[in-house]
């Protein structure tokens, strides 16, 4: 098994793609974190995932700094290390932009950039601590999408909380290489999640996303905790900086070719 007692942290993991990395992970060998403001279905995950492994829930708003140094602290107090954090928590607000209100764009970015950046820079102390101590370099995963290049009128903070994190991908893992900390992100396209579902419920928004979609489908939460496996693992050694885009085809998709009726 690739991950083999290693401390993975997944912020957002009581359910859709959070909780399918947290899965996969404890099925490598991962004894894991649950980190989500949902405190049933977090506890819930974690008794689940009790089954296959050693997994704990912990109450975490990663907007906050306390509760993130409070993450941090339990996970050490529990595991005694950390080696992986995948920051996978995500809002979305939909509104259209003449009306979008300051306080959902300013919610939407605390959560998905700035949240991102604090369990970073907690974690990543940590980390080049027990590398100056002479440990392993841990390694970095964050949540992006493929609405960090392409944009919704509708999404306005999302998309710019997104393409924020590629950037904060980059700059981190430039600033974690000379410790041999490996930073990365996943870009999705749609994945079958509750962020998904009222899209999905929608015939006509549905066949906008499969006429968008090469692969003529929607991913499952299982296809982005495989890419979240391999770049945790050490067959990404040397991958560091990357966004990994899993979206079906679609970021390649050109106007001249034709995506024929799916599903
Ligand atoms: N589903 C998709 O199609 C899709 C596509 C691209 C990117 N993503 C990204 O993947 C990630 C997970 O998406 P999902 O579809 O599984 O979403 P989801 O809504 O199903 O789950 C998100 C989880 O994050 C938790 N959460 C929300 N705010 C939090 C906070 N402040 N602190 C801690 N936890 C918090 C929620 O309680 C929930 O358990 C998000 O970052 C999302 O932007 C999803």
């Amino acid at each position: 098994m690739s991950l083999t007692n290693k401390v993975a942290i997944i912020t957002g993991a009581a359910r859709g793609i959070g909780l399918a990395i947290a899965r996969r992970f404890a099925i490598d060998g991962a004894k894991v974190v649950i980190a989500d403001v949902d405190d049933d279905a977090g506890e819930a995950a974690a008794e689940d995932l009790r089954a296959i492994g050693e997994a704990l829930f912990i109450h975490c708003n990663v907007a906050e700094r306390l509760d993130v140094r409070n993450l941090v602290a339990e996970t050490l107090n529990a595991f005694g290390d950390i080696d992986i954090l995948v920051n996978n928590a995500g809002i979305a607000v939909g509104a259209d932009f003449l009306d979008l209100e300051e306080a959902d764009f300013d919610r939407v970015l605390q959560v998905n950039l700035k949240g991102t950046f604090l369990c970073s820079q907690a974690v990543a102390r940590h980390m080049v601590e027990k590398v100056e101590a002479g440990g392993e370099p841990g390694t970095i995963i964050n949540m992006s999408s493929i609405n960090a290049v392409l944009a919704i009128p509708g999404q306005v903070p999302y998309c710019v909380s997104k393409g924020g994190v590629a950037q904060l991908t980059k700059a981190t893992a430039l600033a974690l290489a000379p410790h041999g900390i490996r930073v990365n992100a996943i870009g999705p396209g749609s994945i079958m999640t509750e962020m998904l579902a009222s899209v999905n419920s929608d015939p006509a928004a549905r066949a906008r996303i499969l006429s968008r979609t090469p692969m003529g489908r929607v991913g499952e939460p299982s296809e982005i905790a495989g890419v979240a496996a391999f770049l945790a693992s050490g067959d990404a050694s040397y991958v560091t900086g990357q966004t990994l885009y899993a979206d079906g085809g679609r970021l390649p998709l050109n106007y001249t070719v034709a995506v024929p009726d799916a599903e």
